[in-house]
């Protein structure tokens, strides 16, 4: 009989950082070399949706080198084997998750490789380069298109879902983020109000560190796989 019967997991870019994809916060982060108010809201689209293509253009390209690493594979393997319910929630766009196999999964910040039409929200897979010109593959409007992500000031996805699993887990397991942007911040008080068991996993402390009971920091290939063999062992 396994100690935790209802795992959440929520990751951040540091899961994704040993698969060569940028995180935001560290020194060469993604928001030390743009401005995210340039390409991280919905005024920065409307200001100049040609740069903020640009810039998730860059981003996709990127996304076609990278592979899943071996975090994201301790976690398909934790889904796979762990004889109780695992979600994972991450704040990534990447879709390294998925490559790993694992299947129940929430993209509270949206995805890179969808786009979505702001005329009849008609969401898209799209590897691409995008452009003020690509026309809705449903309403066949064009100028309409934008990246399927979640901006600074919008609400993010599914989040009744989130809510509803962190008041129901026994584990909450934050990986690879810094703990710097709301809600995902908070999901940490959330599980304590369950009294679920909280564990950080990350390159270094984070924000919230001290409202973990359980604290690992290393590379996630090293720290996340480590942590998941000892969860399989319970
Ligand atoms: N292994 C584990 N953790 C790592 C590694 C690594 N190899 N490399 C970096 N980290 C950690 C850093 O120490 C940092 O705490 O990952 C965290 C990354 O933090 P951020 O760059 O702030 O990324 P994240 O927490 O995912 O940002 C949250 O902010 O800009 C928005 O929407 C964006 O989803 C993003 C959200």
């Amino acid at each position: 009989m396994n100690q935790y019967r209802r795992i959440v997991i929520l990751t951040g870019a540091g899961v994704s950082a040993e698969s060569g994809l940028g995180t935001f916060r560290d020194k060469n982060g993604l928001w030390t070399k743009y401005d995210l108010r340039e390409v991280a809201t919905p005024e920065g689209f409307a200001a100049n949706p040609h740069k903020v293509h640009e810039f998730y253009n860059a981003r996709r390209q990127n996304l076609k080198n990278a592979k899943p690493n071996a975090a994201h594979l301790a976690l398909s393997r934790l889904e796979k084997k762990h004889r109780s319910e695992v979600l994972l929630v991450t704040q990534n766009v990447d879709n390294l998750h998925e490559q790993a196999g694992s299947g129940n999964l929430i993209h509270m910040h949206g995805e890179l490789a969808k786009i979505r039409c702001q005329q009849c929200d008609h969401v898209s897979e799209w590897t691409n380069d995008l452009s003020v010109g690509t026309p809705c593959l449903a309403c066949a409007e064009t100028g309409t298109m934008r990246p399927h992500i979640v901006w600074f000031g919008e609400t993010p996805f599914d989040m009744n879902a989130i809510y509803e699993a962190l008041s129901l887990c026994n584990l909450f397991v934050s990986i690879g983020t810094s703990g710097s942007v709301y809600p995902a911040s908070g999901f940490v008080d959330e599980a304590l109000r369950a009294d679920a068991h909280t564990v950080e996993l990350n390159l270094e402390p984070s924000e919230g560190q001290s409202l973990f009971a359980e604290r690992h920091y290393g590379p996630a290939t090293k720290i996340v796989p480590d942590y998941v063999a000892r969860l399989l062992e319970i």
